[in-house]
């Protein structure tokens, strides 16, 4: 059966391999899926290894997103336009790098939890990896204008300049957020919830009654941001458990040709994640 594996640091609590087991189960595919802990220097090793086990598709997640995007041969639009890969697919002779991250955020907000993106006003919060893979497919889907605010201004900038849409993606100063208005949607791309230092305050101006709130993490990091999102009167907050299950079944679809039916594992996993 086909071996397929997650690289990563830390990757122990990785969910992708019990995500993936339950697809090949409910789509008859026979498929081992393991996690390989590697940090960037030995990933170049640790996925020829890989290889010559006869591996020929892999995830890949922090830290290892830009690494993978260097290592690829060739690239799909979407890690083109982010920069990073999420997901290797072997072509022939080389590594094919896809960016599955965006298009699964996309998926999640709309089939899942019924949003209609076209003509929204986004406000993204972070500028690093995480960020970089969803912004272009947020801008593929119709969004009017993308905000994007970070604690360190120059990377709001560099992202915003790579997205090369001016006028329609815009970087703002995260103090001056009140400055912008209200959004539609309100996405947290940020680490700040695992690191050790509070975000800068969000001011309540950002929210109106209709405003949805998405945190790209899940579990308890996602707690402070949609918990701030509820007191602020948003009316959905979203966490990204739904994304990661809908960039899972992205992967599955460019490995096995299929695209398997996420909800069932997505139940599953929110009555384990809560
Ligand atoms: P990831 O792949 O999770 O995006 P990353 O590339 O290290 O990880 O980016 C982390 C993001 O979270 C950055 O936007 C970072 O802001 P800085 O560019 O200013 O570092 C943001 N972040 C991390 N800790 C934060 C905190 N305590 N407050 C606000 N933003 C934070």
């Amino acid at each position: 059966s086909a071996l397929h594996a997650v690289f990563g640091q830390p990757i122990s609590h990785s969910r992708s391999p019990a995500i993936h087991a339950a697809f090949g189960q409910a789509e008859g595919i026979a498929l081992q899926y393991r996690t390989i802990e590697t940090g960037v220097d030995s990933f170049p090793a640790a996925l020829q290894a890989f290889f010559e086990e006869g591996g020929r598709g892999a995830n890949v997640t922090l830290p290892l997103k830009e690494a993978a995007f260097a290592l690829c041969g060739s690239h799909g639009t979407a890690a083109r336009r982010a920069g990073a890969v999420n997901t290797l697919v072997w072509q022939q002779d080389h590594w094919h790098g896809e960016n599955t991250d965006g298009s699964g955020l996309v998926r999640d907000l709309t089939s899942r939890h019924g949003l209609d993106l076209r003509g929204c006003r986004v406000l993204l919060l972070g500028a690093g990896g995480a960020a970089r893979g969803v912004a272009p497919a947020l801008l593929d889907a119709g969004i009017t204008e993308l905000v994007v605010a970070n604690r360190t201004p120059a990377r709001a900038d560099t992202l915003v300049d790579a997205l090369g849409e001016p006028g329609r993606a815009v970087s703002a100063y995260w103090e001056a957020l009140n400055e912008q208005g209200d959004f539609e949607i309100i996405i947290n791309a940020t680490s700040a919830a695992r690191s050790d230092t509070p975000p800068p305050k969000l001011s309540l101006g950002l929210v109106n009654s209709r405003t949805s709130a998405v945190d790209l993490n899940y579990g308890a990091a996602a707690v402070p941001f949609l918990s701030w999102a509820r007191a602020a009167g948003c009316r959905k907050q979203i966490d990204g458990l739904g994304m990661l299950v809908e960039q899972a079944a992205a992967a599955f679809h460019l490995w096995h040709g299929r695209h398997p039916d996420t909800d069932p594992v997505y139940a599953q996993l929110r009555t384990q994640t809560g």
